[in-house]
């Protein structure tokens, strides 16, 4: 690669001679886990304890010319039910100039930290093909490569929840919490098409060239491998408890967790219970922070944000679900549908019309709901312990619960794909396990790749790939540890019809 020439300007207009020399940032690109993960040491995990960011430095973002108000982040969401008759009752009200703060430190501030030099994020190309690249070429590139969602309000297209801050570029909740369903971006959805492991492994790929491309030396602390189980699905719990339990003498050795798929952020209004297997409290907000410190954030500097992170909390309380944008349901499909979905759904999964409607929170056992028991498995009594003595516990701890929590369906149009670990790409499969391929993969981004009548994303069924390349997790192969597509049948029994109704019923929550 020595005949290619690095990017060295500033790009967006910044001004390379007010920027600092570039040393310190441990950039371990963990990438972590939000449900959990962090005690007051974890800092120490490779990372260095307290980064000097300043913190009042918002980024790269507002300096290039970027709009002060990044978009509406409620654009894609159905009117407030504010307590009418559909949908599930709200639980919790937003404050609304809270949460549009909060929105606005998600989609535009940096939190601070320090992840990656900002010139290395630029430099991926030399890793591609060492074909040099403009901005919107580059970014347009990046988001394909790396399955990252475009922000609409960027002029070149750079993609949600990396932020440039200084000379710095970090990756946060964004990148994994803003997704592209039906061809429209949706800040809340899960990223469904995003692959950690392989922007990871390209940056050390990048940094072991030596310092041309914007690194300088520095030691990698951990490996990535095995984080990212299909565009998609990642570790997050896994790595994040490793993490966390390498900086604290005398902490358990965490377990592997599976690979999950975030759950909808528009769920959060309507429900007490966090994560996949219900183990933190709506008053927990301070679990889905520490994510932050594998990006570098030293602890206090994140006790520091307390008050943007309770903000944070709040936006997510704001979110509604985005509404069915195809043609509406035949309405006596709906109304059939509703019948057998308050037969043999509404027991977990709650109520969404008329005066008995509500959502029971249920955590069912693993063993009894049947699917990929590995998530449930590995947050146990002994993680929980060890969390709720750190400042993540409080004011609310985590509580273990070896099961899955029957989430709220508010919106579930648009969280494919489906399953605590995102194993099933279409509601129909969910509702019949005949329908759920073994080996499947996305046929693409963009409306045309959605599928209305199966309810998720239109996908191909190729030869599995390797689970350690880009190319390989783009296929999501449910023959893999953490990774299985069984359970929850039940829809047993039921006629073709009457999944056809069902299906009817669940494109109007
Ligand atoms: C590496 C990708 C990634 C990043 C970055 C990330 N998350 Fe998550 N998040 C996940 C995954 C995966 C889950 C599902 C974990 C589980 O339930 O087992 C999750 C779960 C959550 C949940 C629980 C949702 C629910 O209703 O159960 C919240 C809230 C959340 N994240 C907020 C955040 C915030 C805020 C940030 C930024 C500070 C963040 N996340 C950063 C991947 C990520
Ligand atoms: C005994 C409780 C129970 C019953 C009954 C039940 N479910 Fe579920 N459901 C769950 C649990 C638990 C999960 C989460 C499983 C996981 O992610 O591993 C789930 C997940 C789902 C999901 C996936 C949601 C997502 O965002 O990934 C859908 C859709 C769903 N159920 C629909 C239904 C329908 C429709 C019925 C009725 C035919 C039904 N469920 C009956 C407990 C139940």
């Amino acid at each position: 690669m020595s005949g290619v020439r690095a990017l060295t300007a500033w790009p967006r207009g910044r001004d390379p001679g007010k920027v600092a020399p570039m040393v310190r940032w441990g950039w371990p690109l963990v990438l972590v886990l939000a449900a959990c993960g962090g005690t007051e040491h974890a800092g120490d995990a490779g990372l260095p304890a307290d980064v000097s960011v300043d913190a009042g430095d918002s980024g790269g973002l507002a300096d290039a010319g970027q709009p002060a108000d990044a978009g509406d982040p409620d654009d894609a969401g159905r009117p407030a039910d504010g307590g009418g008759s559909r949908g599930l009752p709200r639980l919790r009200a937003a404050d609304p100039a809270a949460a549009a703060r909060g929105g606005k430190a998600l989609v535009e501030d940096s939190f601070g930290g320090q992840l990656v030099p900002w010139l290395g994020i630029r430099n991926l190309w030399v890793v591609w093909d060492a074909r040099p690249r403009d901005d919107a070429t580059y970014w347009g590139d990046f988001n394909q490569r790396y399955g990252a969602v475009a922000r609409p309000d960027d002029p070149v297209g750079m993609p949600y929840g990396l932020k440039v801050a200084g000379q710095t570029a970090t990756v946060d909740c964004l990148f994994c919490h803003a997704g592209e369903v039906a061809g429209a971006p949706v800040i809340g959805a899960p990223a469904s098409r995003v692959d950690l492991e392989g922007l990871y492994d390209d940056l050390v790929t990048l940094a072991a060239l030596g310092p041309t491309y914007g690194f300088p030396a520095y030691p990698i602390p951990f490996s990535l491998d095995g984080f990212t189980g299909a565009a998609g699905a990642h570790d997050a719990m896994g790595l994040g408890l490793r993490l966390a339990a390498a900086a604290t003498p005398g902490a358990p050795a965490p377990a592997a967790c599976g690979h999950q798929r975030p759950a909808p952020w528009w769920t959060a209004a309507v429900k007490d219970r966090r994560y996949a297997d219900g183990s933190a409290r709506a008053a927990g907000y301070r679990t889905m922070m520490a994510t932050l410190l594998a990006f570098g954030l030293g602890y206090g500097a994140l006790v520091a944000q307390d008050a943007e992170f309770q903000d944070v909390d709040q936006y997510l309380v704001s979110l509604e679900p985005p509404a069915w944008p195809f043609a509406p349901p035949d309405p006596a499909a709906v109304a059939r549908g509703r019948v057998l979905f308050e037969d043999r759904c509404a027991e977990c999964h709650g109520r969404y019309d008329g005066p008995a409607r509500g959502f029971p929170e249920r955590v069912v056992p693993a063993a009894e709901v049947g699917t990929d028991p590995t998530r449930a498995a590995c947050f146990t009594e002994a993680e929980a312990a060890w969390i709720n003595l750190s400042w993540f516990g409080q004011p609310e701890g985590m509580t273990p619960t070896g099961g899955y929590l029957a989430p709220a369906l508010t919106g579930v149009w648009a969280a494919a794909p489906y399953l605590h670990n995102g194993s099933v790409p279409t509601l129909a499969g969910v509702l019949d396990p005949a329908l759920r391929p073994a080996v499947w993969r996305r046929t693409g981004s963009g409306a045309a790749h959605y599928d209305p009548a199966a309810v998720g994303w239109r996908y191909d069924t190729p030869a599995a790939g390797s689970p350690d390349t880009l190319e390989g997790r783009r296929v999501y192969d449910t023959t893999r540890p953490g990774l299985d597509n069984g359970g929850h049948d039940y829809a047993q029994g039921l006629s073709a019809a009457e999944r056809a109704d069902l299906l009817a019923y669940l494109q109007t929550l």
